[in-house]
């Protein structure tokens, strides 16, 4: 693909010095993409996860984000709750990953109290069946708070089990709900840094087809037809606040091949359930 090590700012002598030099070329990784996730996906973990690495896939759903992996080059664990595990109570152990993918359910009308109200019904059943695990909720955050809950939660967890410097991908889309505007990107990105997250990526994913709008009347928001991948390093919450993170080797640090903590055969397992290898 497009790695090479001429896109990264290696620390000399503990620092990050600028020298002039490398190649005019444009293979290059772009950060806006008009196609699938399963051809931006492997993009932007080719640029940001090393080989060999292990990657808790932690809303695994169809495995759609994976279909152009090679098999092997990623040491994968595949849960969802659809599989009985929740992304939000994980069970591996603190700082026992390298990397963490998060896409959840990014729309509230997959968060209703009833199905009959959940989005994605008749017609569209495949919609609510790929994107969510079907089920109704009761209590907790309503509407467009019932997303960011969920996003917010996960992203706690994320840091848990995530090794220092580990690497966090979230998908997420912003939505109008009750006829106000959510940039679901920023929140979570604003949330995240109070976690100790950089936001190091973003990546923009523009979907081929248009969207049909059933009953429009009048529109009064552009509609959505792009997403995001957003890519977060673990760092600590002091060096994010004393702004050392776009400066410090260590936040921007794509760590060498081989050099890398060694991938985790064994990760400690907390509850009974176990994620699925692939
Ligand atoms: C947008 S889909 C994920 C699609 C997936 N990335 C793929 O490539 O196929 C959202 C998934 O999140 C799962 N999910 C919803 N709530 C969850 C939770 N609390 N913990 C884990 N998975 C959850 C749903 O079951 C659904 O499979």
């Amino acid at each position: 693909m497009h790695q090479s090590p001429l896109l990264f700012e290696e620390p000399v002598n503990g620092r990050n010095r600028r020298v002039a030099g490398g190649i005019a070329t444009s293979d290059v990784v772009l950060t806006a993409h008009v196609g699938g996730n399963a051809e931006v996906f492997p993009e932007l973990l080719n640029l940001h996860v090393p080989k060999g690495a292990t990657v808790a896939d932690v809303t695994w759903g169809k495995g759609v984000f994976w279909q152009k992996i090679p098999a092997g080059r990623y040491n994968v664990l595949a849960t969802d709750l659809k599989t009985g595990i929740d992304c939000r109570n994980l069970p591996y152990g603190d700082g026992s990953v390298d990397c963490v993918v998060l896409d959840p359910p990014y729309m509230e009308g997959l968060f209703r109290k009833s199905t009959h109200h959940m989005a994605g019904g008749g017609s569209h059943a495949a919609f609510r069946e790929n994107y969510s695990d079907g089920k109704a909720r009761s209590g907790g955050p309503k509407w467009h708070a019932a997303v960011t809950d969920l996003y917010f939660n996960a992203g706690q967890e994320a840091h848990r089990v995530l090794r220092g410097e580990g690497v966090l991908i979230v998908k997420c889309q912003d939505e109008v709900s009750a006829n106000r505007q959510w940039l679901t990107h920023v929140e979570i990105i604003n949330k995240y840094a109070s976690y100790g997250f950089y936001c190091k990526d973003l990546f923009v994913v523009v979907r081929t087809n248009r969207p049909v709008i059933a009953r429009l009347k009048k529109q009064v928001h552009g509609r959505k037809n792009h997403s995001y991948f957003l890519v977060f390093i673990k760092t600590s919450k002091k060096r994010l606040l004393t702004g050392v993170a776009s400066s410090s080797p260590a936040l921007g640090r794509v760590v060498p091949k081989g050099k890398m903590d060694p991938p985790q055969t064994e990760v400690p397992l907390a509850k009974k359930r176990e994620p699925t290898k692939r």
